[in-house]
């Protein structure tokens, strides 16, 4: 069941929802009003997600799977609940392919290192693309020096999208692992991951996909992508921070060797050996986020009962009006327009570094994310050292893009004359 097809959907009330984020209501400098631009680095938590938190705490604090007294009970209870919500939101076939990890970048450490580490030699490829987060480069770079396999970078076009003629041309036989983004966070771009994915699988390679900026935009299906892993970062889709989930397929999880050692990840330790435990907790060693995965459910409830098509277009409304209105800016290029993007627009201001750019729009209460946004592959491709980048949720609004349009009309004023 993917979002979309949820069955309690709700009309999609701008202000109602605003209504439910209490940060949103925040003035800064005692008078102006917060405008949030910067979800791609983080959401804003609405107020149910805060509640099933400190429910949690004030109510069930225990450890999981380890008490027989009532707490632990229920709190086991509570984050297997939050398990099987990721489940249904990423529609897994089963909950014990659902890894509850730190975020992304956890996630495909654990990848590099428990699944890629084993089975890479000389001679192999993994793949990835020039707009890949540094979190899906590094554990990539780091496992090919450790086997001696190679990396290979799908090239990004002048628009910003990948150079799909590059991507088939780059596959072959020696592809032992395919790891994409699915949502660009520095340009916005949405990856046709479906079509790659399947030109992956063709060769034989395995399917790792980042969806850390797909997962507050879109509904996700495993099932229908194909890919063998998914993953997703909690505080980036209206969650708390410290949580996320690896989707992987049962075949390929259950060969795999742990990531980390501990508690929790056992059926039997003695000292002459150690028998591993079952999916999924032979991947969550040690007292795992119990908070954060409930929050993380609460965030995925909270989702499912917005009207997606409305959202979707919502936020497409906000992409297209903000990107005609400041293309309308004098010295201001739009870095990445590629033809399908998310609600995300990185620019450069001639002769306005990022960064001061950024501070005097905080003055103004407007938080923009300004750097290279852990993709420097990407800056270096726009030849710019960093962007201010404006990304958008659902809560925003086009009187928050109007509210960056006089921002950077101002920063202009101070910073040019
Ligand atoms: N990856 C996060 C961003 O794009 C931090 O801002």
């Amino acid at each position: 069941m993917t979002l979309l097809s949820r069955p309690h959907a709700v009309q999609f009330n701008l202000e109602s929802v605003r209504d439910d984020f209490p940060i949103l209501k925040r003035r800064i400098s005692s008078s102006k009003p917060l405008v949030y631009l910067d979800n791609a680095a983080t959401s804003q938590k609405p107020k149910a997600v805060l509640d099933a938190v400190t429910q949690y705490y004030e109510c069930h604090n225990a450890n999981v799977h380890r008490g027989v007294h009532i707490l632990s009970e229920e709190a086991t209870d509570l984050y297997e609940g939050a398990r099987q919500k990721v489940q249904n939101f990423l529609n897994a076939p089963s909950s014990k392919e659902v890894i509850f990890v730190r975020g992304t970048t956890e996630a495909m450490n654990l990848l590099a290192q428990s699944y890629a580490r084993p089975l890479l030699q000389a001679g192999d490829e993994v793949l990835i693309s020039h707009m890949e987060h540094h979190s899906n480069i590094v554990p990539w770079q780091m496992v090919c020096e450790q086997t001696g396999a190679s990396l290979k970078v799908i090239p990004l076009d002048e628009y910003g999208a990948l150079n799909q003629e590059a991507f088939t041309g780059l596959l072959s036989k020696r592809t032992k692992i395919f790891a994409c983004i699915h949502v660009s966070n520095a340009l916005g771009t949405v990856n046709p991951i479906k079509d790659m994915i399947q030109q992956a699988k063709s060769v034989g390679a395995v399917t790792i996909i980042d969806g850390a900026q797909a997962a507050p935009h879109y509904p996700i299906d495993v099932q229908d992508l194909g890919c063998d892993f998914y993953a997703i970062s909690g505080h980036k889709m209206f969650a708390p921070t410290g949580i996320g989930a690896l989707f992987g397929r049962h075949e390929l999880l259950d060969a795999m060797a742990p990531y980390q050692g501990g508690g929790e990840m056992i059926k039997y330790v003695s000292f002459d050996r150690t028998l591993y435990n079952d999916l999924p907790h032979k991947f969550e060693a040690g007292t795992p986020n119990i908070s954060g995965a409930i929050g993380l459910g609460a965030a995925i409830d909270y989702m499912a009962q917005l009207d997606w098509v409305a959202v979707t277009e919502h936020e497409q409304d906000l992409l297209e009006y903000g990107q005609q209105q400041l293309s309308e800016l004098n010295s201001l290029r739009i870095i990445g327009q590629a033809p399908k993007k998310a609600s995300v627009i990185s620019f450069w201001m001639e002769d306005a570094h990022p960064h001061d750019v950024g501070t005097i729009l905080s003055h103004a209460g407007i938080c923009v994310r300004t750097g290279h946004h852990c993709a420097q592959p990407v800056m270096q491709h726009f030849d710019v050292p960093a962007t201010v980048r404006a990304s958008f949720a659902f809560y925003n609004t086009r009187d928050e893009v109007d509210a960056l349009v006089e921002g950077l009309r101002h920063v202009r004023k101070v910073l040019v004359g």
